[in-house]
């Protein structure tokens, strides 16, 4: 078994993710009660530890280490955040995370790979500063990096783009290759211009195959049954009010939907425009990006014209594990928790096909009675120099 450490764990669909394919998970750590809860029910609490990352040391850490996960908070990186970038409090968490990973290289053996995600703004935000230093931060731990952007909506009906920063350790790249210049769906025009205008960072390109072209399943395939008479289903003059303050291209959606184009469902945020709350519904067939359910405008709403008139309900926590494609996670909290769950999380089909395809000849690697001895202890501050 190869073992990983999860930080910044949420409800566990890193683990989710990679433990079928191989890996043990023998740490993990998020500073969120509620989300540990969940965690909990899935994995059990050996291994978790609930506490700020500010907070850890070494000593926190369990030996042999061979992946460190964080998919660090993007408030300060997204468009809909702050846009303080990794100044800001929340997606700051990554330096402690990078302290920690300068701990363990330093002190016991280097883990073979690292990886970071959050969302695509992390490649501009700061006119490309941040992701600068974080690659630079980890070239000098003696790892070679790949940046790739992989979207849910491949794997599952939600469309979700996010960028992993893919980071082997330099021994285990013996001929990289270097990035080019092709722009596809897995290295965007961003992370293309971002690479060429930073040659001095050990890039390498690992050799991904293809990703597949949609999901197999569309929205309408993860709904779950509501009863008419559930209370999450809007009253009518709610749906009628709505409607009336609507942008016209949405109302015309509505319409469409009534119509059964699309299979006659739709997703919808609620917005605030020029101090009006309206409704802005997606026009193909699968889910918004769902978001953690902190605040009004952050809960996805299924827009549902199968009948005679259009209907609305926010959508469950199952819908949400769908999406996210956790359909088995166990879900023993209320709605609002599960919104926020499953919507902070990463998308369980996507990781497992990036750590697969870019982690999986670790599983085939020396067994740990012979550990590499990285050359980094000497050569880490210069990766250039240790043949990058
Ligand atoms: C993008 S979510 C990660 C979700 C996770 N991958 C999952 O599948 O559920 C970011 C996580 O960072 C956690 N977090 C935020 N600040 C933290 C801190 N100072 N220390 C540890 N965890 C923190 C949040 O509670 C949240 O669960």
């Amino acid at each position: 078994m190869v073992r990983f450490a999860e930080f910044f764990s949420g409800i566990g669909l890193v683990r989710e993710a990679i433990e079928p394919l191989g890996w043990e998970c023998v740490f993990a750590n998020d500073i969120a009660p509620e989300k540990a809860r969940m965690y909990t029910d899935r994995f059990g609490s050996n291994h978790l530890l609930v506490d700020d990352i500010n907070r850890l040391t070494l000593s926190d850490l369990p030996d042999d280490l061979d992946l460190l996960t964080a998919s660090f908070p993007c408030i300060d990186l997204s468009l809909a955040g702050n846009r303080r970038g990794l100044a800001g409090e929340h997606s700051g968490t990554v330096w402690p995370f990078l302290d920690l990973t300068a701990d363990v290289v330093s002190n016991r053996t280097a883990p073979k790979a690292l990886l970071l995600e959050n969302v695509t703004g992390f490649v501009t935000s700061h006119g490309g500063r941040d992701l600068e230093e974080v690659c630079q931060r980890i070239g000098e731990l003696g790892y070679l990096i790949d940046l790739v952007v992989v979207d849910a909506k491949w794997f599952t009906p939600q469309s979700r783009p996010r960028l992993f920063v893919v980071a082997l350790r330099q021994d285990l790249v013996p001929c990289p290759l270097p990035p080019t210049d092709d722009v596809t769906r897995l290295r965007t025009a961003a992370i293309r211009s971002f690479q060429a205008s930073h040659r001095g960072i050990a890039f390498f390109e690992s050799s991904l195959p293809e990703p597949p072209q949609r999901a197999p399943k569309r929205l309408v395939d993860v709904l779950e049954r509501v009863p008419a008479n559930d209370e999450s289903w809007w009253p009518e003059d709610r749906v009628n009010a709505l409607r009336d303050a609507m942008h016209e291209r949405h109302a015309f959606r509505i319409g469409e939907l009534l119509l059964g184009k699309r299979d006659g469902v739709a997703t919808m945020y609620r917005r605030v425009r020029r101090g009006r709350t309206v409704g802005e519904l997606r026009s193909d067939t699968i889910a918004g990006c769902l978001r953690t359910a902190n605040g009004g405008s952050s809960v996805q709403f299924l827009v549902d014209c199968r009948g005679d008139r259009p209907r609305i309900r926010p959508l469950t926590g199952l819908e949400y594990a769908r999406l996210q494609g956790a359909g088995d996670f166990p879900i023993n909290v209320g709605r609002r928790q599960a919104q926020s769950g499953f919507g902070d999380a990463v998308c369980v089909p996507a990781v497992s096909w990036l750590v697969d395809n870019a982690f999986g000849f670790l599983l085939q690697e020396l067994p740990r009675s012979e550990p590499v001895q990285t050359r980094f202890a000497d050569e880490r501050l210069d990766p250039v120099a240790a043949g990058s």
